[in-house]
């Protein structure tokens, strides 16, 4: 029975690449971090300092944004000084909040 409920207590993470590639899925729990997935999947999102100062993460929620924690003060700032729109996030500080449904990611840069 705890595999049952351990495996329907999962989030489908699919990051999109390029057009014509099929994405990368994973499944995430509730409170782990897209980043820690990211690393876990092999998946084309790119990182550099993983803690909400540099912007390389930026990535397009394109379906899910209601699953995550939504943006604190520091990310908004660095989402703020990258001029994103509202369906951007960094990826380094995406914490999935729920325990079932689809994110839907792509990078803003390849
Ligand atoms: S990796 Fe630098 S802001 Fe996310």
């Amino acid at each position: 029975m705890p595999d049952e409920m351990s495996a329907a207590e999962t989030v489908r993470l699919e990051i999109f690449g390029a057009e014509d590639v099929e994405p990368v899925v994973a499944d995430v729990p509730p409170n782990e971090r897209i980043l820690d997935a990211c690393d876990d999947a092999r998946a084309a999102i790119p990182f550099s300092c993983r803690s909400a100062t540099c912007g390389t993460c930026i990535v397009h929620v394109l379906d899910g944004a209601e699953l995550v924690e939504p943006a604190d003060a520091e990310e908004a700032e660095v989402l703020r000084s990258h001029a994103a729109s509202p369906d951007e996030r960094l990826a380094c500080r995406l914490v999935v909040s729920a325990d079932h449904g689809t994110i839907r990611l792509r990078a803003r840069r390849g």
